[in-house]
């Protein structure tokens, strides 16, 4: 028998845009927060940078506004980006009543530059903020009784109300794979946020922790949403590169401190690429890295702060300092090997200024919705800043739909149906197919792209996802199969949105179109119905073991 939930919001993911949205809506009603394995699994935890928002007489909401346009290469949507920053203020209030403490210097916060940036306005604390703002949150979280925290639970599919209006359907809830039982279970709410973060682990090397399977894209792209901008994923220039510590992150700050890139014999090498050097955004910063490395087959590049007092790096970055030392690199006096490593999803569900998707009572919010603030490439330090702000337009949203509730369909998703499904004999095969999707994203569909690489992945992708659909269609699922299924699916969106688009802008660059296109538009992908894509897969399942 199906165990069941019962709630008003179902928050799926519990990083900073699930949690700030749980909290602005506990209030209101009650919460249910998900999160695949531990609260703080997500990428906040890792954040290091900080987040940006104007703090400063010398800089101004227009000036941050410019920034992140200017970065977003020509597809910012300029309402969403000032909607945004001039929230930013609000948002940092509100995050600093809940407890959180920046970094202070004699005459107000210390603020760090990052790339891309004109004016120092990024607010931190040290190199691990975002570890302040998800204890701040959990701390929050966890002392509130309107909320039900479930952890080592995996969303599988947002349940839809069929209707043959597909614009008119509704969401009902969500099936979730418990992981410490391997049962189903159903959670059935009024409303429903897709906070699950980004997707970055289609691709080989990343800076993101392993949940950043694009689960929430998937999960609305299978439900009927729109995406946007797919193909712009953003690859951080510098993660250390080191065996025993492929996926660290060194912060962007340590450039704003002053940190030069130099090539394995102490040259400098960003002026030849842009006039800012290290302080242009990161899409130039990681192909000018990318392009060095290729033409001078080096393994690595090299960040250099040994000009920096010892003092100032052991106080302003202890997290690297201390991660550095643990693979033996003291950053106080040798150089740190850099390679670029895919970082951040710009693109995702499309939703509107509240974070409404298109099925009616989904919402998305942080990492996996595209709100048309980050465009063809992410300014540093702005995502937190979108997690906070549009938590609460979020919440402030579903809070009116509450209040108007008519609760008629609570009951009606069918339990899950395993009559029809065996347990594997050979979960190997899914290993094999998480490293192919992702070495073959990462060849084939990384910084430099061309026609002919993108149409080898689309034939990879296209065998990888028809063996997966087998594998989904026989056998009981678990978490290596639920987030590989939600990995092709993202990687064939990104495929098809990068060949559509037939000009190189901010991250999407491709030798068969080297240049910008004038009037650029974002890449809307519309659903359709693929036999493989099948949107409510465990629904028709139903339907034909009842027929038989
Ligand atoms: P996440 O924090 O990634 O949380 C996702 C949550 O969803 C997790 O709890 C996960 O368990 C859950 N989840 C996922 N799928 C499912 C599922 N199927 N079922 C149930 N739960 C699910 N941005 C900045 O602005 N400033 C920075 O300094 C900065 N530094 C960064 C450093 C690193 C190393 C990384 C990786 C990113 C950094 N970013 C930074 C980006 C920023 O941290 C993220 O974009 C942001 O934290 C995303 O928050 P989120 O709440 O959307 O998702
Ligand atoms: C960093 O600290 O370099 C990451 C900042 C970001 O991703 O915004």
């Amino acid at each position: 028998m199906t165990l069941r939930f019962s709630t008003d919001v179902l928050v799926i993911g519990s990083g900073a845009a699930g949690l700030a949205t749980a909290l602005h809506l506990s209030s209101r009603g009650r919460v249910i927060v998900l999160s695949k394995d531990d609260i703080r699994d997500g990428s906040t935890n890792r954040a290091q940078g900080g987040v940006a928002a104007v703090s400063q007489p010398a800089d101004s909401v227009d000036a941050h506004v410019r920034d992140t346009i200017s970065a977003g290469a020509g597809l910012c949507d300029e309402k969403i980006v000032r909607h945004v920053v001039s929230r930013a203020r609000q948002a940092i209030d509100h995050i600093e009543d809940l407890g959180l403490e920046f970094d202070q210097q004699d005459n107000g916060p210390h603020l760090t530059r990052e790339g891309g940036h004109t004016h120092r306005r990024v607010l931190h604390v040290a190199d691990t903020t975002g570890q302040a703002i998800a204890t701040t949150l959990i701390n929050r979280v966890t002392s509130d009784t309107k909320i039900n925290i479930l952890t080592k639970r995996i969303a599988i599919d947002v349940v839809r109300a069929d209707t043959p209006n597909r614009h008119a359907a509704r969401t009902l809830g969500a099936y979730v794979y418990n992981a410490a039982t391997g049962n189903v279970e159903v959670i059935e709410a009024k409303y429903v946020v897709l906070a699950t973060g980004g997707a970055s682990k289609v691709y080989q090397y990343t800076s993101n922790p392993d949940g950043s399977t694009g689960d929430g894209i998937a999960m609305a792209w299978r439900a009927g949403c729109r995406v946007a901008n797919m193909e712009f994923n953003q690859f951080h220039p510098t993660c250390l590169y080191h065996p025993d510590a492929r996926s660290f992150l060194i912060s962007e700050a340590i450039r704003g401190e002053g940190g030069r890139l130099v090539l394995n014999n102490g040259e400098r090498f960003m002026d030849r690429f842009d006039p800012r050097a290290e302080m242009a955004p990161r899409d130039v910063v990681a192909r000018a890295i990318d392009f060095e490395m290729k033409r001078l087959g080096l393994e690595c590049v090299y960040l250099d702060i040994t000009h920096l007092p010892d003092k100032q790096i052991e106080q302003r970055f202890p997290n690297i300092l201390e991660t550095c030392l643990g693979v033996g690199i003291d950053i106080r006096r040798h150089r740190i090997p850099v390679v670029p490593a895919a970082h951040y999803t710009c693109g995702g569900i499309l939703v509107d200024k509240t974070g409404k998707t298109d099925v009616e009572g989904l919402y998305a919010v942080g990492e996996n919705a595209h709100t048309g603030l980050h465009g063809a490439n992410r300014l540093a330090s702005n995502s937190l800043l979108e997690c906070l702000v549009f938590a609460r337009s979020v919440a402030d949203d579903i809070a009116k739909g509450l209040s108007n509730f008519r609760g008629h369909f609570l009951g009606d998703i069918p339990d899950w149906d395993e009559s029809r499904v065996t347990d594997s004999d050979e979960n190997v095969v899914l290993s094999h197919n998480w490293s192919e999707l992702r070495r073959c994203m990462w060849n084939y569909v990384g910084i430099v792209r061309t026609n002919k690489r993108l149409e080898r992945a689309a034939r990879r992708i296209g065998l990888l996802k028809q063996e997966v659909h087998d594998y989904y269609s026989n056998y009981r699922v678990n978490g290596d199969l639920i987030e590989l299924r939600n990995l092709i699916h993202v990687a064939e969106l990104m495929v098809q949105a990068a060949q559509w688009r037939r000009e190189s802008r901010g991250l999407h660059y491709t030798l068969d179109y080297p240049q910008p296109r004038t009037n650029p538009r974002p890449s809307i992908l519309y659903p359709v119905v693929d036999p493989l894509d099948v949107l409510q897969p465990i629904n028709r399942q139903r339907k034909q073991s009842k027929t038989r």
